[in-house]
């Protein structure tokens, strides 16, 4: 049976000795100034240069060895013992961030994954503020998983080991817990559709919280229609792979009440009736990635040990066509009571998630963030690196984008006035499922999801454009990028210190 690679697992370890200790190749960071800066005057790079007599500080006097963000020298040691690479990282002028931290790492890893390299040793601690750390372990784990996952010759090697100088055990599993959350996410969304329907999704995500310790509820066909998710049933209607809804829970917290975090699982979106164009479908495995950010972000909660209630609920459905698809027309009565109008099967993704929302609201949470690769429309406002925000509520809208800030993930406010509840109204049903027209698709679809959250404070997360990437960067591969994971963890970690105030 076909089959992807395994998940990239490699040895994590603490360096004794960078310097001394045999290694295929260490990598290590410089700062841009022509010199060693400052803070790297203590690393392994110039520990290794009074080795040399000053061969690496030499190099860089030349101006063959460069500081700037991003640059990356391989070059082989002239000693016989110790490493047998080196490989300098530029860090750059500006004051390092964890998503520069992460994203070096990440590039470092990748930079290396043309040979099968057996012992890398990852030196950028020292030169990194300790509170860095996990995300260059994170970064680094990040930085073995790609999209290439089906071939028989695999392009990309793992390191066996990794080993980090100049780093705390905690950052090291700390850091592990998190590349392996986000790459657990960018698997499902890579993954091809034959492979990630509902059932399935459903099927790897018990794997997982078995593993994690989450406690998992799997709602079926027949459970869906008991619950009366007839939103999420008609848009599965077409698909001999059937629906589903799952729901996790981790509870770290004690009686509170939970954070609630819900997705968009749409694992193949064809628009339907509605149909998309060939070539804007290709892509369209990707539309289960906010249901798989919840997944990721759920198991790293879990595996962190986070002091907090939380639920993460998916929403599954595969959009296809055939004799028993959901029509234009159709008007469905949605398990809140709500009644809405299909005039468009392709915006499939929010009748998903009326069901999904109305499920999660009935667990009472304190506040509630939804994840899904909703509109084009938002790409066309914000491109395809930045995800859309739209709240009901400012003071929590104003807590994801301090966490965004945090981990270095591009978020950005898009407005949620009374006059775009006024598109989505229906001459037939309470509301219709697309706007007036293409303009402010983004926010007319955030406006059709509030009619379901009732009064628990919220924020719309639109992934359409960061979820999944054209083409590579240096820092990571195209395809499935995991974003989102990472703000959802310190999101997450944060309201923990706000309930202990
Ligand atoms: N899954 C798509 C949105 C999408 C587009 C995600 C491109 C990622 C990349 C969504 O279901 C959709 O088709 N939205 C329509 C809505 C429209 C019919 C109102 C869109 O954006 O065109
Ligand atoms: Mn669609
Ligand atoms: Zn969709």
């Amino acid at each position: 049976m076909l089959e992807s690679l395994p998940l990239p697992s490699p040895k994590l370890t603490l360096a004794a000795n960078p310097v001394t200790d045999a290694a295929d190749v260490i990598v290590v960071g410089l700062a841009e100034d022509g010199s060693l800066s400052p803070t790297s005057e203590k690393t392994s790079l110039s520990e290794f240069d009074k080795a040399t007599n000053g061969w690496i500080t030499g190099l860089i006097k030349n101006g063959q060895i460069r500081g700037k963000q991003g640059e990356m020298t391989l070059i082989a040691s002239p000693l016989t013992s110790g490493p047998t690479m080196f490989l300098v990282v530029g860090l750059g002028k500006k004051a390092p961030s964890r998503a520069t931290a992460f994203d070096l790492a990440s590039a470092a890893i990748r930079k290396l994954s043309d040979r099968n390299r057996k012992r890398v040793v990852v030196a950028l601690g020292q030169s990194l503020p300790d509170e860095m750390h996990d995300s260059i372990v994170a970064g680094s784990i990040y930085g073995c998983e790609g999209q290439a996952i089906y071939q028989a010759e695999p392009s990309a090697n793992v390191p066996t080991e990794i080993a980090f100088a100049g780093i705390q055990q905690t950052a090291i599993t700390r850091g592990e817990i998190i590349g392996k959350s986000i790459n657990h996410t960018r698997r499902l969304v890579n993954e091809p559709p034959a492979m990630i329907y509902p059932e399935s999704f459903a099927t790897r995500v018990t794997e997982i919280a078995k593993e994690s310790g989450l406690q998992i509820e799997v709602w079926d066909e027949a459970k869906l229609e008991a619950e009366g998710c007839r939103g999420i049933l008609a848009v599965g209607a077409g698909s001999s792979a059937k629906p589903r809804l799952v729901i996790l829970k981790h509870n770290g917290g004690g009686n509170e009440a939970p954070i609630a975090i819900v997705g968009k699982g749409v694992t193949f979106d064809s628009g339907g009736l509605s149909i998309k164009p060939s070539d804007g479908m290709i892509d369209m495995k990707c539309d289960m990635a906010g249901a798989a950010t919840v997944v990721g972000t759920m198991r790293a909660i879990a595996e962190l040990g986070v002091k907090q209630n939380v639920i993460g609920l998916c929403g599954l459905a595969e959009n296809m066509i055939s004799g028993s698809c959901y029509k234009l027309g159709d008007v469905i009565e949605t398990r809140s009571g709500k009644t809405i109008e299909i005039l468009n099967t392709d915006a499939e993704g929010r009748v998903v998630l009326a069901d999904t929302l109305d499920v999660a609201i009935q667990h009472s949470p304190r506040s509630m963030i939804d994840l899904a690769t909703l509109t084009g429309a938002c790409m066309v406002a914000l491109g395809n690196e930045v995800a859309g925000l739209m709240p009901n509520d400012a003071p929590l809208c104003e807590t994801v984008e301090v966490a965004a800030e945090q981990e270095g993930e591009l978020v950005w406010q898009l407005p949620m006035f009374d006059l775009y509840d006024e598109k989505i109204k229906s001459k037939i049903a309470d509301i219709k499922n697309v706007g007036e027209g293409r303009w402010g698709g983004a926010i007319t679809a955030a406006k059709f999801l509030e009619n379901f959250v009732g009064d628990v404070p919220w924020v719309h997360i639109d992934i359409a454009g960061p979820a999944f990437a054209d083409s590579p960067k240096p820092h990571r591969d195209a395809g499935a990028t995991g974003v989102m994971v990472r703000t959802l963890i310190r999101w997450i970690e944060n309201a923990s210190i706000e309930s202990t105030r």
